[in-house]
């Protein structure tokens, strides 16, 4: 047996500072626990690093896609279309409103949701049939959103963009600009998870970025029960909210500071200020993170793009924000129990979503989507996050090499 180092690897890990603590502390010192303004300045601070016109920041990534599902107006029997080569949330958020999620298959060499399959699907249908589309930035590469935007206009679809594992990402549009995911330029709505194994980590945490400013309202109200503080839209009149019609002095008074109405049925997909304060900080880092990952891959790449054993991988993509690398081979079972032996924690993402027993249920069964099912049974992610260092990415590439001599 080959010798095990003593950290163990895993496939991907938070990086906290002591800047990230300091943050983090000053906001628990302050007065505010959950609604401070450290929320709105981590909202505009990363509206302002994506491009986008509004960023709400919600709870986790899963209720911001619940969010964006619910003012989208998502309704029972609508059907969506997702990918299933993605974390079972970003097909969850339609269920949640009664809708019907329908897999299309991925493309075998980016694995991302192939749009020819989406554009099968669609002309197989009479118009109206789909709502909307959730395309995902899977592993950090970004999809083209200019070319999904061209089809939801032509069928009247909403996109809503899960961009967890792609901030900082982008695509080069046609006319050569780079366009970064969660901009807003393409998809109605975007997402983000901050989940420690994501570029930037609250502990749990979520955004949802557009340029949409009805949409951004109505996320607002729903992130808090549905609730508005905004007096220009009260229903209920002034005498009510008083609490008294007798007295005709207080019937000319404005509605009293105490006042808030719920006019629709949201949810309590609050972020705290504390985790906000972590997320502002760790976003500074950005940058830097994106630059390290690319690096990452770039070696994974060389290392391994002559070897016989490899079937695909991630690859070297401008653009990529590589929060995985992933790598196709055979006797994956066997590899991935070979690291982890070696102290190496490789991770598969995803199961395919269609073939999990809940979305059985639905009718999805083997042989369904077979670029999916054919990239899950060689799919595996390797260790890939700013702090893994050179010599520990040596060793699992070398570890690999090893494995299949
Ligand atoms: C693609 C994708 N969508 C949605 C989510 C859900 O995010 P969260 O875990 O913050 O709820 C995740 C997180 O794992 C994800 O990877």
């Amino acid at each position: 047996m080959s010798k095990s180092v003593d950290t163990p690897i895993p496939y991907g890990r938070q990086n906290i500072t002591k800047e990230d603590i300091r943050a983090v502390t000053e906001a628990l010192k302050s007065d505010y626990l959950t609604q401070g303004p450290r929320i709105n300045e981590f909202e505009e601070a990363f509206a302002e690093y994506v491009g986008s016109k509004y960023a709400v920041a919600v709870s986790n990534g899963t209720a911001a896609l619940h969010l964006c599902t619910m003012a989208l107006d998502v309704e029972k029997g609508d059907k969506v279309i997702t990918t299933p080569i993605t974390f079972a949330a970003s097909a969850n958020c339609v269920r949640y409103c009664g809708g019907e999620v329908v897999f299309a298959d991925i493309e075998p060499e980016t694995y991302l949701l192939d749009i020819d399959k989406v554009i099968e699907l669609l002309e197989a249908s009479p118009k109206g049939t789909y709502k909307g589309m959730i395309p995902v930035d899977f592993a950090g590469r970004a999809i083209n959103l200019e070319a999904y935007r061209k089809l939801a206009d032509e069928h009247n679809l909403w996109i809503i963009e899960d961009s967890c594992h792609a901030p900082g990402g982008f695509f080069t549009d046609c006319e050569g600009k780079q366009q970064h995911c969660g901009n807003g330029n393409f998809a109605d709505l975007a997402i983000f998870s901050f989940h420690p194994v994501k570029h930037i980590a609250a502990g749990e945490g979520g955004m949802i970025t557009t340029n949409d400013e009805e949409l951004y309202e109505k996320l607002i109200k729903l992130r808090t029960h549905g609730i508005t503080k905004n007096e220009s839209e009260y229903q209920n009149t002034v005498e009510f909210a008083v609490g008294s019609t007798q007295n005709s002095k207080l019937k000319t008074q404005n509605y009293p500071n105490w006042y808030m109405e719920m006019q629709e049925l949201g949810y309590n997909y609050r972020i705290t200020d504390f985790q906000c304060a972590l997320g502002k900080s760790q976003l500074k880092r950005a940058d830097e993170g994106i630059e390290r990952r690319r690096e990452i891959a770039s070696v994974y790449f060389e290392a391994f793009d002559e070897e016989d054993f490899i079937q695909g991988q991630s690859g070297v993509v401008e653009g990529h924000a590589y929060h995985l690398y992933v790598i196709e081979v055979k006797d994956r079972l066997d590899l991935y129990n070979y690291l982890r032996e070696l102290n190496i924690y490789a991770q598969i993402h995803y199961i395919p979503c269609h073939l999990m027993p809940y979305y059985r249920q639905f009718g999805w069964k083997e042989g369904d989507l077979m670029h999916a099912e054919e990239y899950y049974r060689n799919c595996i992610s390797l260790p890939i996050y700013p702090t893994l260092t050179n010599e520990q990415q040596q060793f699992v590439i070398e570890k690999i090499v090893e494995y299949y001599k």
